[in-house]
């Protein structure tokens, strides 16, 4: 089986090939190609990544090339992480809507919208060279804004599926505090990417089999507290709720706490650049050859686990099967609240056949409008994305529930537009 990589340079690659290398009886690679178009930074990764592969006796051969489409040709299952721009577009998205009162993060609010114009078109580009070199490839898209980037795949008739490590890392905080094995816990986790709550937590009986209850009362009762200061989110909110808001939700339920705190700290992307830098040190050392610890400092903890079972269940691998994961995927029905057309994420059956969301209980309004308000951002942040314009990006931004106030979306579209002008062709 061969996997390409497309932002294979990046410094979480180690992760992915981490994960590649434990979990090789689930996912037997063959051939992994990492592209990258800065050769330096991908020599750097590739080279640990021969070396981690080596370590735990992987068979497989890693290749490394800045040609897309070499690195496609006859690939099973291509994954996406790339980043337009790199960490200085990230620093710039995190910046300017903070000067406008806003919350300044990669993927929510007007920082996020900067993202999805920049990464829209460049998936696309990178995805027709997939479906031209093998039309029954599977695209896995980790590529952020996962939602907005997933649904513009759908829409052009990819075989994609989207992937984020949210849910996957609430289950294994579950089930640490539960003192359970994550494969017995499944998560009711229901929205849009970066934007979910877990309505249940159902715990299978030891051992397998029928039945099973759900552990999300007794969780909340017994680690309510441990459980808000991780998500640095209001005990009492948690409480009064009784659903467990992903982290994202942060910026929605205390927007203002965090404008004030995100004005009185270095931005995430100025630390992420620093530990990039040190990793990037790390990485060209012959010596290393297993993922250093400071990568647990980033926030893509287990998304190697996720990627792994995603793409075993779509290849059909031995002991992959098919199994219930979280996704990204079009909702046909499954949010009955949203069109058809929208990207939700949620729990999915997943097998070589394809992805088959599973029955979702009723959503609350108190979710649902939310909800429905982003898919409407999400809409009209595509439309931007695809066919640019001012006025487009201005729609966009003036939806968002974060911003809505004509004085800002104007100001904010102006700032956008004067940042992003070396990635926006249509400019
Ligand atoms: C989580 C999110 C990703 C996001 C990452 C940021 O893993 O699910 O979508 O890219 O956090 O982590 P970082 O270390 O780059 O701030
Ligand atoms: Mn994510």
């Amino acid at each position: 089986m061969k996997l390409a990589v497309v932002g294979g340079g990046s410094t979480y690659t180690p992760e992915l090939i981490d994960g590649f290398a434990r979990l090789r009886g689930t996912l037997p690679i063959s051939e992994l190609v990492l592209t990258d178009p800065h050769e330096e930074r991908l020599e750097l990764v590739g080279g640990l990544a021969r070396r981690i592969f080596a370590r735990q006796d992987h068979p497989g051969v890693v290749r490394t090339t800045t040609d897309p489409d070499a690195a496609v040709a006859d690939a099973d299952a291509v994954l996406l992480q790339l980043r337009v721009g790199g960490q200085a577009a990230r620093q710039q998205d995190e910046s300017w809507p903070l000067e406008c009162g806003c919350v300044g993060q990669e993927t929510t609010g007007a920082g996020g919208l900067a993202k999805a114009l920049r990464t829209v078109p460049v998936v696309l580009d990178i995805a027709e060279r997939v479906r031209r070199a093998n039309p029954d490839a599977w695209i896995i898209d980790f590529t952020n804004p996962v939602g907005i980037v997933t649904r513009a795949l759908l829409e052009e008739g990819h075989k994609a599926v989207g992937l984020c490590n949210v849910a996957i890392g609430l289950q294994r905080k579950f089930a640490g505090l539960l003192g359970v094995g994550p494969e017995r816990l499944r998560l009711g986790h229901y929205g849009l990417n970066h934007l979910t709550w877990e309505f249940g937590v159902q715990l299978a009986p030891e051992g397998g089999g029928a039945g099973g209850r759900d552990v999300l009362p007794e969780l909340l009762a017994a680690h309510g507290e441990r459980l808000a200061e991780d998500l640095r989110l209001p005990r009492p909110l948690l409480d009064r709720l009784g659903v467990v808001p992903s982290y994202y939700l942060r910026y929605f339920y205390s927007h203002d706490a965090v404008v004030r705190e995100l004005h009185d700290k270095p931005s995430r992307a100025a630390e992420v650049a620093a530990m990039e830098a040190e990793l990037l040190r790390m990485y060209a050392d012959p010596e290393l050859d297993e993922k250093p610890e400071l990568l647990a400092k980033r926030g893509g903890a287990f998304y190697s686990e996720a990627a792994v079972a995603l793409a075993a269940s779509l290849l059909g691998t031995q002991d992959g099967g098919a199994g219930v994961q979280v996704v990204n995927v079009r909702n046909d029905g499954t949010l009955p609240f949203l069109p058809d057309d929208a990207v939700v994420e949620v729990p999915a059956e997943v097998s070589a056949r394809g992805v088959v969301p599973l029955p979702a209980p009723d959503i609350d309004p108190l979710y649902a409008g939310l909800i429905s308000s982003v898919t409407a951002y999400e809409r009209l942040a595509l439309d931007a994305a695809l066919r640019g314009g001012r006025d487009r990006v201005f729609s966009a931004l003036l939806s968002h529930p974060l911003i809505g106030q004509y004085d800002r979306a104007e100001t904010l579209t102006d700032r956008l537009l004067a940042h992003n002008k070396e990635h926006l062709p249509w400019l």
